[in-house]
């Protein structure tokens, strides 16, 4: 059966900085695209316009309803012209973060109104929702001590978000909890201090729990 019979399928993927999503979702993009076209992409980001915009937000200190607002106008341009389309092709779209990250992050860390969060969903997204969203968590002592070992190794310096307080991530952290309590069919909690096999199981456990996904069994 090629792609255009079936229909296209929107999974996202979540978590705290530091959470280790980068490892398990690589190997899961990887056992899907063995079984359906696979678009692999991310937010903010995923265009070059939003890849643009992501360098803005990453690292440019601006007002928080100014960063809201920014991550729907990248948003907007990553559906119109990355994942709008895929789905209408009947493809999968495995997108790092999407909206519920920005309720985690602007709503619960930074404090914006959820319901100003919710009036720009609606504007910027209509009907489109993930089918399935995978929540990476871990306790914030071991989220921060895998950003601050990433950045030692790399050499690299932490972006805004990264250097944010452990307050920040804790109410961050809470709203992702909260988010996934309010829809358990479509948001899968992972424990993600496992190893990486258990980490593994957990996700082949979650999509056997969703067969409306229609995605064969991953190995
Ligand atoms: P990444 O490092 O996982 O690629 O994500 C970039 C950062 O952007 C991360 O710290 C979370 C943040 N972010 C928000 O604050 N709101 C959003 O809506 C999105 C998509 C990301």
């Amino acid at each position: 059966m090629n792609d255009s019979s079936k229909q296209g399928l929107f999974i996202t993927v979540e978590g705290v900085d530091g959470a280790g999503k980068s490892t398990a979702m690589a190997w899961l993009a990887e056992q899907i695209a063995a079984q359906r076209t696979t678009v692999l992409t991310r937010e903010p980001g995923g265009t070059p316009l939003g890849d643009r915009l992501r360098e803005l937000l990453l690292h440019e200190a601006m007002d928080l309803e100014t960063e809201t607002l920014l991550m729907f106008a990248a948003r907007r341009e990553h559906i119109a012209q990355v994942i709008a389309p895929a789905l209408a092709r009947g493809e999968v779209v495995i997108s790092d973060r999407f909206t519920d990250a920005t309720f985690a992050y602007q709503g619960g860390g930074r404090g914006v109104g959820f319901e100003k969060i919710a009036q720009l969903e609606r504007w910027v997204q209509g009907e489109l929702q993930p089918d399935f969203t995978l929540l990476f968590d871990v306790p914030l002592e071991v989220a921060r001590a895998r950003i601050c070992q990433r950045a030692e190794q790399t050499q690299g310096s932490l972006d805004k978000f990264e250097q944010e307080s452990f307050a920040f991530f804790q109410r961050t952290r809470d709203a992702y909890l909260q988010r996934a309590e309010q829809a358990p069919q479509r948001m899968a909690v992972i424990d993600s201090t496992r190893p990486l096999d258990e980490v593994k199981a957990q996700i082949r456990a979650a999509l056997v729990a969703r067969p409306q996904l229609q995605l064969a069994t991953i190995e």
